[in-house]
């Protein structure tokens, strides 16, 4: 069995967002969409690994494959619910209009049918994928059903009331749209209410709404333009809104913010911890694969972030660190250059205006009361690729950073995560400058 510490990454060729992610029955679930053939994007399937504390991760290898008519082409994102014991989990059914003779992967002109279904797992280790599948939404047939291509990415939650809630990334007439359906059991969903609004770009992906501080918070990933003084496109956001569960009426309150600032992460999904506490995983966007990896693993391309809490402090959304991850880093490191062992490190400190740290070439600059980040050198000349990224103003002449460092991923956590900055990076080397402490696990 494979297994991944601190990171969970591909367990070979290509992954994509978490899904299905849920405390259960003890431990924790993690799907991930997965291409199980190549490096890149292809046909989904959902990869499964379990995890007791969010660090140590063992893979499970493959959970959800087409076997459908109605999702031969892909097991699109999804999420899960505890029912009677039993894990459901929800997902897009996709099926191509015309697969391309070529490579049955792909669509002939990207045009494909969405409807949204569900497999019942008895334990969270069976997935019978012949028998215990239904389809429970099918393709829109009206616009008010939705759009038939782009509808997808099922969240479904427990209300209070003990009855289900299930929001939808869609799209109409060009602008972004959630569409809300409610359940008694699970398993008959009737649309409920619909919000749409320019914020949520051309298309929401991978919407998460869930109770927070007084309101609640709206994590979704808007395609193409992005919401009010976001500058980047396909970018994970997030927004305070109020939600009445029994209605499905969604009110935004206060303005869009970006769920981390080195414009790598996508898709993130949510769940609540053993301790209950709100507790999000994002995936780390790679631009090439990794070869040659210690464990034996084929070339694999995509990785997930360190898991977060999503807190409401100070009037703000923040993701600091899970502390599960904090607890693994206690050695204290006094080889200069801890980045040589290939583990995962942490280090710590204040930065202060004017201040630099070298990170294995990776450099961190606190300017004008903001953090710039440079990866300039460690990003192997890929072309496409965004070096440079910033916290925006920090209201301050300094910070403090606690970075977490890997091989492939670099995670800054401003101020016990007010900012979050995570990158990633191809062949860093071994210099480290700078004025922290440094830390790795035992
Ligand atoms: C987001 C996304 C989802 C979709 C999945 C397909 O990255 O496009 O909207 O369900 O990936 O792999």
């Amino acid at each position: 069995m494979l297994h991944d510490f601190i990171h969970l990454k591909a367990p070979g060729n290509w992954i994509n967002d978490p899904n299905g992610f849920i405390y259960y029955r003890g431990q924790y679930h993690l799907f991930y969409q997965h291409f199980p053939y190549l490096p890149r994007w292809g046909t989904m399937h959902w990869g499964h690994a379990v995890s007791k504390d969010l660090v140590h991760w063992e893979h499970r290898g493959i959970a959800l494959y087409p076997s459908k008519a109605y999702d031969r082409n892909g097991v699109f994102s999804g999420s899960a619910a505890e029912v009677d014991g039993k894990l459901y989990l929800y997902y897009t059914a996709i099926r191509y209009e015309q697969e391309n003779p070529d490579n049955i992967h792909r669509a002939v002109n990207n045009r494909f049918w969405a409807s949204q279904a569900l497999l019942i797992s008895p334990d969270g280790v069976c997935f019978d994928n012949l028998e215990a599948k239904r389809q429970i939404l099918p393709v829109a047939a009206a616009p008010e059903e939705g759009d038939p291509q782009n509808t997808r990415d099922p969240k479904v939650w427990r209300a209070a009331d003990g009855s289900f809630r299930m929001v939808l990334g869609s799209t109409r007439n060009g602008v972004g749209e959630l569409l809300f359906y409610r359940s008694a059991d699970g398993l008959t969903w009737t649309p409920a209410n619909r919000y749409t609004a320019p914020a949520l770009g051309t298309t929401l992906e991978c919407p998460d709404l869930f109770p927070l501080g007084d309101g609640w918070l709206l994590l979704g990933c808007p395609m193409g333009i992005t919401a009010d003084g976001l500058q980047y496109p396909d970018q994970a956001c997030c927004l305070p809104v109020d939600f009445d569960e029994t209605t499905c009426r969604l009110t935004p309150k206060g303005t869009p913010a970006m769920v981390d600032w080195g414009l790598d992460l996508y898709a993130p999904q949510t769940t609540v911890d053993a301790a209950g506490r709100r507790v999000m995983i994002g995936w780390m966007r790679m631009p090439r694969p990794v070869e040659g990896t210690p464990d034996d693993r084929p070339p694999w391309r995509g990785m997930m972030s360190l898991p977060r809490l999503v807190e409401w402090r100070d009037g703000q959304v923040c993701f600091p660190v899970h502390p599960n991850v904090s607890a693994c880093f206690t050695k204290p490191e006094t080889d200069l250059s801890p980045l040589a062992a290939h583990k995962p490190v942490r280090l710590r400190g204040t930065l202060h205006n004017g201040q630099l740290w070298n990170v294995g070439g990776y450099r961190l600059r606190m300017a004008d009361g903001q953090l710039f980040a440079d990866r300039s050198a460690v990003m192997d000349g890929l072309p496409g690729c965004r070096l440079t990224a910033h916290t925006p103003p920090l209201g301050a002449d300094t910070c403090r950073v606690d970075l977490f460092v890997e091989e492939n991923l670099i995670e800054i956590f401003l101020d016990d995560g007010r900012y979050v900055l995570s990158h990633v990076v191809f062949g860093l080397d071994q210099t480290l400058e700078g004025d922290f402490t440094v830390w790795t696990t035992a």
